[in-house]
This record gives C-alpha cells, structure tokens and sequence, in this order.
C-alpha cells in the first residue's frame, strides 16, 4: 500500500515497537514519506533486520526501564514526529492477574510515552513543529473481559493524549498536534498472540476466536492491515492538519457505533 502523499523531508520521526506489526508499518511509511526515521525496540536481530530500511536508523531501548528512554531521548534529540507505539498484552482474568504483567504493561504503554513527550516536546515547540502520535486503542474508548492492564494503559494513553493536546495548545503560533489513533484489531503478531491466548482461555479453535471473539463487536467483520493505521499516522503529519488534535482517532470498524 502506497503512504499518503506528505512531504516530510527534513523532518525526523522517532518511533517506538518498530521492529513489527503497526510500529514498522509506520516507520515504513514515514520513511517513504521522505523522514529521517529512529527505530525503537528491544535490541535483538529483529530490531536490526528491520532498521535496514532506507532513512531508518535502529535504536535498541528496552521501554519498561526509565533510563534507557532518558537515554534514547538524548540520542534522538530534535524529534519532530514522535510515534509511541511499543505495546504489549496480558490476558486474564483480575483474580489471577499476574502483577509483573501490570506493572510491566502500565511501564511501557503509558509511562513511556509520558516520559518521551517530557523529554521531546519541548524541542518541538522550540522548533515551531511537532506530531506526537499515540497509538492506543479500540480498548482506550471501551473495555473487554480479562484485559485490565491493557484497558487502563490504553484509556490512560487518551487520557495522556488530550492533556499534552491543551498544553501544546499554549503554543498556538506553532504547528503542533497531539492524537491517538484507536483500531480495533490490527493484523499483527500482537493480535496472532491473543488469538492463540483466548483459545486456550475459552477452550475454543483459533478461527472460532477470530469470529467470535476478535471481531464479534466488529460491523466489519475484517482485520485492519498495520500500512493503513501507517497511512493515517502520515494524515496526522500533513501540515494543513494541525486543527485536529486532542483527539482520540477511531479505526474501529464500526465497533463504537453500536
Ligand atoms: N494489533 C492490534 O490489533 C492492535 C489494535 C489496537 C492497538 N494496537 C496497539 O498497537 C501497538 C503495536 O501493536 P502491534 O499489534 O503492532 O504489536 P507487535 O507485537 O507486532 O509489536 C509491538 C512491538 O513493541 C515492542 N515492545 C514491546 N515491549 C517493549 C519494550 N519493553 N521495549 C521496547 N519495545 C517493546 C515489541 O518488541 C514489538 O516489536 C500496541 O501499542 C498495541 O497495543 C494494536
């Protein structure tokens, strides 16, 4: 799938959980779209596999640890796009939730985006331009069964989100824009994980998961593919769309419109 026609030569996006699913679709697509891009993830062959992209550069960083986000901000420096996308999935009931996986959930998809907005934006507003681009979910609007982590990440994130939005809003000679960005179920090895979990959770066949579970809320009963969650992130970026922003962008497949 071709990006959207945006020009963003010049400009350097910083995108983490790049390595796969939506984060490389997104990186792939900034990257064609003329951007310098800095791919985070944890250090390993699939990270460098994937920073062989033209205009990439990888950076490793394990998210859940403070200091490494301190360091890779420093090492960026001069982010313009800033893409906070790592994330990771636990699924339970609250009972026997294991408190390892909440904390490690609420680390990588809520304090490390706090932390890279606090240590990024200020360049962007110094620069007069700036994209800070969430991606958090169907699940940061409504909740299901046996997600609590990721619900409280994800609806923690939008909460985020329109926060950073009013502050940045102080900057109103600058072109500066905050969103998330909600899908429902995107074809990733991230999804391709919870169908194998709920099928052992409820004691049914992964392509029953995939129907009755997965898409059962969908009014379109189809996986999202990751480049068109990249190709919305691109939208984001035009320059003519900074008046929307604060927002929480649903790619949901009419699952909020019932
Ligand atoms: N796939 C979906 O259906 C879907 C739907 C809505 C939202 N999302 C969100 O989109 C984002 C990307 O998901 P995906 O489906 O592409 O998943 P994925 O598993 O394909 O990719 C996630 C990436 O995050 C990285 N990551 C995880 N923990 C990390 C850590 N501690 N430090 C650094 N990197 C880390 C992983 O290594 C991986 O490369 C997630 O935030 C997810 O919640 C996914």
């Amino acid at each position: 799938m071709e990006p959207q026609i945006v020009d963003l030569s010049g400009r350097r996006a910083l995108v983490t959980g790049a390595a796969s699913g939506i984060g490389l679709a997104v990186a792939s697509c900034l990257a064609r779209s003329g951007a310098e891009v800095l791919m985070a993830d944890l250090p390993g062959e699939r990270l460098a596999a994937a920073a062989a992209l033209p205009g990439a550069s990888a950076l490793p960083a394990d998210l859940s640890v403070r200091d490494h986000i301190h360091r890779i901000a420093s090492e960026a420096s001069e982010v313009d796009i800033l893409v906070n996308n790592a994330g990771v999935q636990h699924v339970s009931p609250i009972e026997s939730f294991d408190e390892a996986q909440w904390d490690l959930i609420l680390a990588v998809m809520l304090t490390a985006p706090f932390l890279l907005t606090k240590l990024l934006i200020g360049g962007m507003y110094g620069r007069g331009w700036g994209r800070i681009i969430n991606i958090s979910s169907v699940h940061g609007l409504v909740a299901s069964s046996h997600k609590s982590a990721y619900v409280a990440a994800k609806h923690g994130l939008v909460g985020l989100t329109k926060t950073v939005a009013l502050e940045a809003s102080a900057h109103g000679d600058a072109n500066i824009s905050v969103n998330a960005i909600c899908p429902s179920y995107v074809r990733t090895p991230l999804v391709e994980k919870q169908i194998a979990d709920q099928a052992a959770l409820h004691g049914i066949a992964q392509s029953e998961v995939v129907e009755k579970v997965l898409l059962d809320r969908n009014a379109v009963k189809r996986l999202i593919e990751p480049a068109e969650v990249a190709n919305m992130v691109a939208f984001l970026c035009r320059d003519d769309m900074w008046s929307m922003t604060g927002r929480a962008l649903t790619m949901d497949a009419g699952w909020l419109s019932h």
